[in-house]
């Protein structure tokens, strides 16, 4: 809304300030002198994560957060996200339903290109921070939980125009990012391969998509060989889901696909029982590729975009399939199948070969796919690998400004022999070095020559720990890059 900041109203305003940074007279008028009265006596310094709640008598903006974001020369949309990350708690811990940010004065110093970024990234990140899963929990009437549902967006010199846009934009990003969070959330019983399809069935429903989803007797019949061996194991049916989003005329397609194992217990080479669990998040790129799907629909976005996603459990039984069976794939290639653990690659392949049937000008795809990222990286980056340096490039620049950062690792040739066997065309590990890299040379027999990039997001898609705008747990990693890629290729 367009206002100065005499007429700004709100319970709560979030402000960003950088260390040093006065706040804007208007705005301490406003607010009866307590913003310079907190900077001047050293209440509130504008470091990174400086937090400082100030309340304020007879002004119809009741209470300002204050929130450092650092220094002048640090200043990036990542420390503006996590300002607005504290603002969303600041706003949780008051039980207040509702934020205000000025956007005028949270882009000062011009690091932010546009007033419509601006305002995109701080909806965006605000209904990032304030999502929670609690479909599960029974609610506690003591203790009612009030979630922050409304951002305004006051904008005093900047044209409001661009910024109600980049509002919209922000919570259809928001949106799809979330919806990939519940899904990575929901337990192995319920997120089902049969679930995955109902979701990109409603997703196809509601916004004119096409969607395709094939049951075992489908993946029997089209040959996808490495998805029903890794899906032999189980009860659960899995599901190859495509959607289709045409609405960018008759340029050729992009494909995105994602890894879809619903629970990974390593099937025969099973897994320790320790933090086995976790492996419910084991289709976090699947997650990913319905949020960004949601998204496409929702903004009407006018690109060709196929999402794919092949969806099955990885269980140990008398007809699971066992280290040193050799299986078949879509693409022709025989797989001896040395750890049944390493089973994203294999249904990954079959993905990749019907992908390259759309001839698509780029494919990217993302994975929980290997431990060994997280050794390679931490828990700070997406392992990025390819076999095009330009497509790596546009990935790596793309996760920069989409606040998921992603780092190269290099498929050389020397590391392919890795994966040669003795009995077939490849096999599917290439023993413990280089463990992700071995893993996206596997999925790059596949890809072809069709240019292709793969996201390891085996340390990204879920937290440990919470972070300034986001809990504890799925963080839809990596929904965000999908969404950003395509929207940029659809406008060069
Ligand atoms: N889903 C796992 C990878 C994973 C590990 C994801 C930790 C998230 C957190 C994958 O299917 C797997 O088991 N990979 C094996 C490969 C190995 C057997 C070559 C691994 O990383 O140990
Ligand atoms: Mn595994
Ligand atoms: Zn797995």
């Amino acid at each position: 809304m367009k206002a100065a900041p005499a007429d700004f109203r709100t319970p709560l305003l979030v402000l960003p300030l950088q260390q040093g940074q006065a706040p804007d007279t208007g705005l301490d008028a406003a607010t009866g002198g307590v913003l310079s009265a907190a900077i001047a006596r050293g209440d509130f310094r504008g470091r990174k994560d400086d937090v400082l709640l100030v309340a304020v008598a007879g002004s119809r903006i009741e209470r300002v957060v204050m929130v450092g974001t650092g220094k002048t020369e640090e200043a990036s949309l990542e420390r503006l996200r996590r300002a607005i990350g504290h603002g969303v708690r600041t706003a949780e811990r008051l039980r207040q339903g509702a934020i205000a940010v000025w956007l005028d004065a949270a882009m000062p110093g011009g690091y932010v290109p546009d007033a419509g970024i601006a305002a995109s990234v701080i909806v965006e990140t605000a209904l990032v921070a304030a999502w929670d899963y609690r479909d599960l929990k029974t609610p506690k009437p003591e203790d009612p939980h009030t979630p922050v549902e409304a951002v305004t967006l006051f904008v005093t010199d900047t044209p409001e125009d661009g910024a109600r846009r980049g509002a919209g934009y922000g919570a259809t990003v928001a949106g799809g990012v979330n919806l990939a969070r519940g899904l990575a959330t929901r337990p192995g019983n319920i997120a089902t391969p049969a679930f995955l399809a109902e979701t990109a069935q409603n997703i196809a429903d509601r916004w004119g998509m096409r969607c395709t989803v094939l049951d075992r007797a489908g993946i029997t019949r089209e040959g996808l060989k490495a998805l029903l061996a890794v899906a032999q194991g189980s009860e659960q049916e899995p599901r190859f889901i495509v959607l289709e989003h045409r609405a960018g005329g008759d340029r050729p397609p992009v494909v995105i696909i994602g890894k879809g194992v619903t629970f990974d217990s390593g099937g025969i080479s099973l897994k320790p029982a320790e933090r086995m669990e976790e492996m419910k998040y084991d289709m976090s790129g699947a997650a990913a590729v319905l949020g960004a799907m949601q998204a496409f629909g929702e903004m009407g976005l006018r690109a060709n975009v196929i999402g794919i996603v092949p969806a099955t459990e990885n269980l140990p039984s008398g007809t699971a399939v066992k280290p040193g069976d050799v299986i078949g794939s879509l693409d022709g290639k025989t797989i001896e199948v040395v750890n049944t653990d390493a089973e994203g690659r294999l249904i990954l392949a079959d993905a990749l070969a019907w992908a390259k049937r759309y001839e698509p000008a780029a494919m990217l795809d993302a994975a929980t796919l290997t431990g060994a990222v997280v050794i390679a990286l931490g828990h700070h980056a997406i392992g990025l690998m390819g076999n095009d340096d330009a497509l790596v490039d546009e990935v790596q620049h793309t996760g920069e400004r989409a606040g998921e950062r992603c780092w190269p690792l290099p498929l050389w040739a020397e590391y392919r022999e890795q994966i040669d066997s003795p009995v077939s065309d490849v096999k599917n590990t290439g023993g413990r070095p280089a463990g992700s890299i071995t893993a996206g040379w596997f999925l790059r027999e596949f890809a072809g020559d069709v240019p292709w990039a793969h996201l390891d997001v085996a340390g990204t898609a879920w937290r440990d720990d919470a972070a300034p705008y986001l809990r504890k747990g799925a963080t839809g990693v990596p929904t965000r890059i999908f969404i950003e890629w395509v929207r940029a290729r659809a406008e060069r």
